[in-house]
């Protein structure tokens, strides 16, 4: 049996110079590789009490569904800007490698109710405080984050002080 890890493929210099980039394709076009991507982020999350998963566009949407899924839980996407049809609140941050704005519906979400957050991975941590910041502006409590992957390098960890950050891997 081979380890997550081996499932990753690593590519330099993508989308630009300097970056390591983590492939999440190689894990999900192996069936193995899939099963335990999710079966790991489930376990690193089984005692946590949670209401609603939310996941970022579009590698956190692979993610988040089945742990939802999982747990019988809804799942609410938070999207890059101009893609949600009803209100929204919006966010910008900033990323490895640029800028970018996330929305959330304001209906999404109902004051006390508690969240799980799941994304593909956590590099400079900027996807993942801003969508803390959404889901709090709407009342609701981040009770945990989940990711497939964390580059330890890039010190997304100390943004999220406070918040239970869960990695499957950690790229030192
Ligand atoms: C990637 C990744 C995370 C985020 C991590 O998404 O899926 O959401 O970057 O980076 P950070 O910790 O520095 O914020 P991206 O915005 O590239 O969108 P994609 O999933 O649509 O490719
Ligand atoms: N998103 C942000 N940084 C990334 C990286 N190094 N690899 C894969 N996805 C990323």
């Amino acid at each position: 049996m081979k380890k997550l890890e081996e499932y990753v493929r690593c590519i330099p210099d993508f989308p630009e110079e300097g970056v390591m980039f983590r492939d999440v394709t190689s894990v999900l076009q192996d069936a193995d590789g899939l099963h335990l991507a999710i079966d790991t982020m489930q376990e690193l999350v089984k005692d946590l009490d949670f209401d609603i998963v939310v996941g970022p566009e579009s590698r956190g949407f692979i993610f988040g569904t089945p742990i939802a899924y999982n747990n019988h839980k809804p799942f609410v996407l938070i999207r890059k800007k101009g893609k949600l049809p009803c209100e929204t609140v919006s966010m910008e941050y900033e990323l490895e490698y640029g800028t970018a704005v996330i929305e959330i519906h304001k209906d999404a979400i109902l004051p006390g109710q508690k969240i799980l957050i799941v994304d593909d991975l956590i590099a400079t941590g900027g996807t993942t405080e801003a969508m803390i910041r959404l889901v709090e502006s709407l009342g609701g409590e981040v009770v945990g984050v989940v990711v497939l992957m964390e580059l330890a390098g890039l010190k997304g960890r100390e943004k999220l002080k406070g918040y239970r950050l869960e990695s499957a891997i950690c790229y030192e």
